[in-house]
């Protein structure tokens, strides 16, 4: 029986998230001055009382949206519906692992940072570099940028005859995709011969529309779908994040669980008591009163991949010009990217004495998958042996703790989500309460958390750059204005 199934041991890895120093009376008690407590902009219980029924219209308005996919919230049906899916996949896995050394994943954005995030999460943190019978899988590189140098140097480390590629764009045309699905090709076809496409390439697209379907039926690849109405960045617990995680040896059927019981969690009927929609309407409510930024830190390397992940999903869904009315709202929260303890010493300086523009995620651990003792030594100078007796577990827990207290001690809202240990079951539900919490927020503010139109005209110009048919209007246009700009070039 799957440890998920045991009631006690699923409650004891149920996430934690603590909203007290977001709050009036507690963030804000340095002073009483008036300055310093508008300043602090501290959430109050007035706040809270006012905007519940916002909330419960927000629950309203995102359970009509369940499930129809042209509203794209089926990424909330991605625990449930996937059982062949996932068997299929499974399938999959072995045979890849069976078969090969190396596994390269192409995509960007929402295909590639869920891939990277869980591989980082749930696997060793020196994956590529164990030998071989320590891996759970093939070496994985997950290549999500088109600098020449990367690409070279991929090519310079995989073995091309013992590499599988995973291709995965849910539009099936974004062209850093293409372009680096026109390499692979190539490279196979003139070393090993074209039938090694179909044996090395795997699709991961939508069902029928977009380039990458034409190829993979051209071809005849192996195909997962990514499924109508789950937007990029909505789809790590499609097959877009669980083939790549299935073949570095990831129990997906757990991630799927976790995620599973963050939506059960996440139903709860009383509002206040509800995980997402509570941290949605804090995000809400922190943005209103002028904290434009949201600092997401996590105290461990295992989850450093989650600040990428979470960043895209909250720049991409909140940052919107325009309401779900037409009416102009520039509406969005700065995503920074941390990790302590490490930025403790380079950034917190400023989170601390800056300007009062932020809110500060931290996300803690409560036990590590380690623990590791502290020797003793050097006796004679007590400022270093004091560390003596303790663990690096005891000091990356403090040090957080202590940060959280100087932090709400200088008025800075902050925040904290806890995994009880970094899983598969705790990592599926980090993931869909930070979906529902983006979802809910996109709600309260009005907009489409599910488009990105702002990214539109960079890919538009792009494609006019390197002269793609149907963009000769605006290859001029870019033409001319790039004359017009060489004198302020020096
Ligand atoms: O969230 C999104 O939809 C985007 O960030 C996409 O994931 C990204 O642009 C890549 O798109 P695609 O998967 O279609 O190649």
């Amino acid at each position: 029986m799957p440890r998920y199934n045991n009631s006690q041991w699923k409650q004891s890895m149920k996430l934690k998230y603590d909203f007290n120093n977001m709050l009036e009376g507690k963030v804000d008690v340095a002073s009483q001055h008036p300055s310093f407590q508008k300043k602090v902009g501290a959430i109050t219980r007035e706040d809270l009382e006012k905007a519940m029924p916002a909330l419960e219209k927000a629950r309203r308005s995102i359970a009509r949206k369940w499930g129809r996919p042209s509203k794209m919230m089926a990424w909330a049906k991605l625990p449930y519906n996937q059982k062949t899916v996932v068997k299929d996949i499974l399938a999959a896995a072995q045979s890849i692992r069976r078969n090969f050394t190396h596994l390269v994943v192409f995509g960007i954005g929402g295909s590639a940072l869920g891939p990277i995030a869980v591989q980082q999460a749930l696997n060793h943190l020196r994956y590529n570099e164990l030998p071989d019978d320590k891996r759970g899988g093939p070496k994985l590189y997950v290549e999500d940028n088109v600098d020449p140098e990367r690409m070279a140097a991929l090519l310079d480390v995989v073995e091309l005859d013992k590499t599988c590629f995973i291709i995965i764009t849910k539009s099936g045309g974004t062209s850093e995709t293409m372009a680096q699905t026109l390499i692979a090709f190539d490279l196979l076809k003139r070393t090993l011969g074209e039938g090694a496409i179909a044996r090395q390439v795997i699709a991961v697209t939508d069902k029928a529309k977009g380039n990458l379907a034409k190829i993979a039926a051209e071809y005849g690849l192996k195909k997962f779908v990514v499924p109508d109405g789950v937007g990029g960045r909505f789809s790590e617990l499609c097959p877009v994040g669980l083939l790549p995680a299935a073949v570095c040896g990831i129990d997906i059927e757990e991630l799927l669980a976790g995620a599973a019981y963050m939506d059960e969690l996440c139903r709860e009927e009383d509002l206040t008591k509800n995980l997402g929609y509570m941290a949605g309407l804090i995000s809400y409510l922190s943005m209103k009163k002028g904290k434009n930024i949201q600092v997401f830190i996590p105290y461990s390397d295992a989850l450093k991949y989650m600040s990428d992940w979470f960043a895209q999903l909250w720049a991409e869904s909140l940052g919107k010009k325009y309401s779900l009315r037409g009416k102009v709202v520039h509406t969005g929260q700065t995503p920074v990217k941390a990790l302590g303890v490490t930025d403790q010493h380079s950034q917190v300086q400023l989170y601390a004495e800056g300007p009062f523009d932020k809110v500060i995620t931290f996300l803690g651990v409560g036990d590590y998958r380690t623990t590791y003792a502290i020797p003793g030594g050097f006796d004679d100078m007590p400022s270093v042996s004091f560390l003596s007796g303790h663990t690096l577990n005891e000091l990356i827990q403090s040090e957080q703790y202590a940060t959280e207290m100087s932090l709400t001690h200088a008025g800075k809202l902050n925040q904290t989500i806890t995994l009880p240990e970094v899983n598969a079951f705790t990592l599926g539900q980090l993931m869909f309460f930070q979906q529902v919490q983006t979802t809910v927020c996109g709600e309260l503010l009005g907009i489409d958390a599910f488009d990105q139109p702002g990214v539109e005209e960079g890919k538009i110009n792009t494609y006019a750059l390197l002269g793609r048919p149907g963009f000769e209007e605006e290859k001029k246009a870019l033409d001319a204005q790039q004359k017009k700009e060489a004198q302020y070039i020096l």
